[in-house]
């Protein structure tokens, strides 16, 4: 079967590299795809944005499956048009993406179906939502309702934060995504990423995953798409997968289709794990990047069978197969990211990275430019190693790191620190 991957980013150049190794995969195709997705199939040229192009492309190659990466065109509604194209998508149509496209949708809908979450607000209004924070005190979490790239989430530790962040988004401050505002009881826990793939009646669990989300290292700077991630995570023992999938992702996935919505594709739950039991933070609808790139050098089993399955509604007849090892990916990011990162820097020698032992090199923001390798992007690169332990996998993964020649970029040399505390007790 000819398969179209949609996407650009590591995320994806992982995902074009499992998809590839498929034997019922003839041709992939990856739109837009990167210099790495380059290597494992052929990039096009297609603006994602228009579906009938996507549909005229589909029928040209033929194209058996398609995969969406990014959450963007889902919420676009890319996977309506495909589908009513008659075109095979894995992912969510427009309106189960709005469990990732609107935070005051999920906030109601785990409230409908009983799904642990934070207690919140939902407002319009900055007066309102000031009440309500000097009603309910500090410290208290104020979010930003749709889609902020990553900057609609503020953590106020006093009211007059809380205050500030209201009237920020309010008066515009994160565009229409401030139009609504919803107000968080502030959590205690342990944060962990958990993914089951779904097809809109039954849910396989996939794997855990613990992004680093902040800039820097020792969890400081700025927040970030994730400066790298490591599965599993140590806090999603088997008991609280299993709690996860009876408590969360099953009520989710039953919710959806009771309300005519079924959910199809990823779902990717953000959790915290409370002293009560897990709750969820967050959805999203798709893979996490940088998550992806350590789900799937994990999974043994061939993942196109089970994509197919999620589209067809036979996911009960799936098992997936998983490493025991550890994989824990380095991103790495252009100088300047997350605000203005600088591009057009020469990265040299990934191809020594990539020649290690268990080491995988996938690519995000990078160009081929005449004979360079050049960054075109925030986050550039993502260097993943594997280990029996995540300490293991982080020294694999660091010692491939200091093997690329890229001035113009960084990383943290941190990632998996608390894992690794851990496993030295
Ligand atoms: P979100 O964009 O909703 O995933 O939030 C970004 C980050 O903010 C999360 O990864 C958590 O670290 C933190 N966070 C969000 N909501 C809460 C909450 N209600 N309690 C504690 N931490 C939160
Ligand atoms: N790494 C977090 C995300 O993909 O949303």
């Amino acid at each position: 079967m000819n398969i179209l991957l949609i996407g650009s980013g590591g995320r994806e150049h992982a995902l074009a590299w499992a998809i590839s190794a498929s034997p019922l995969c003839d041709r992939l195709f990856i739109a837009p795809g990167n210099p790495g997705t380059a290597e494992c199939g052929e990039n096009v040229v297609i603006d994602i944005a228009d579906h009938q192009a996507l549909v005229a492309f589909c029928r040209l190659r033929a194209i058996g499956l398609v995969v969406v990466g990014p959450e963007g065109p889902l919420v676009a509604g890319i996977a309506d048009d495909l589908a009513a194209a008659g075109i095979k998508v894995f992912g969510p149509s427009k309106a189960a993406a709005r469990l990732e496209g609107s935070k005051g949708f999920t906030k109601e809908f785990c409230a409908e179906f009983g799904i642990p979450t934070a207690s919140f607000g939902r407002f319009s209004d900055a007066a309102s939502a000031r009440a309500h924070v000097a009603a309910q005190g500090a410290p208290i979490v104020v979010k930003a309702d749709g889609l902020a790239a990553g900057k609609g989430v503020v953590m106020a530790e006093t009211l007059e934060e809380a205050n500030d962040a209201i009237d920020m988004m309010f008066s515009g401050g994160l565009g229409a995504a401030g139009a609504e505002v919803v107000i968080e009881e502030w959590m205690i826990g342990e944060e962990a990423s958990f993914f089951a793939l779904c097809d809109g009646a039954h849910a396989i669990a996939m794997a855990s995953a613990q992004d680093h989300k902040r800039a820097f290292d020792g969890d400081a700077g700025p927040n970030t798409g994730g400066m790298g991630a490591y599965s599993p995570t140590p806090v999603m023992t088997p008991e609280m997968e299993a709690r996860v999938m009876a408590e969360v992702v099953r009520p989710t996935l039953a919710g959806m289709a009771k309300r005519g919505t079924p959910f199809k594709g990823v779902l990717f739950a953000g959790l915290m794990v409370t002293a009560q039991g897990p709750k969820l933070i967050e959805y999203n609808v798709r893979f996490g990047d940088p998550e992806c790139e350590v789900l799937m050098p994990r999974l043994r089993s061939d993942i196109v069978p089970a994509l197919i399955a999620a589209c067809d509604g036979v996911l009960d007849q799936i098992t997936l197969r998983w490493s025991e090892l550890t994989a824990l990916s380095v991103v790495l990011a252009a100088k300047g990211y997350p605000g203005q990162p600088e591009k057009g820097s020469v990265i040299r020698h990934i191809e020594r990275a990539a020649a290690q032992d268990d080491v995988l090199v996938f690519h995000a923001g990078t160009k081929q430019a005449a004979l360079d390798l050049v960054a075109d992007g925030g986050r550039v690169l993502n260097v993943v190693g594997l280990g029996k332990t995540v300490g293991e996998a982080q020294r694999r993964a660091y010692s491939a790191v200091d093997l690329i020649d890229w001035p113009g970029g960084f990383c943290r040399r941190d990632i998996g620190w608390q894992a690794v505390q851990r496993e030295q007790g």
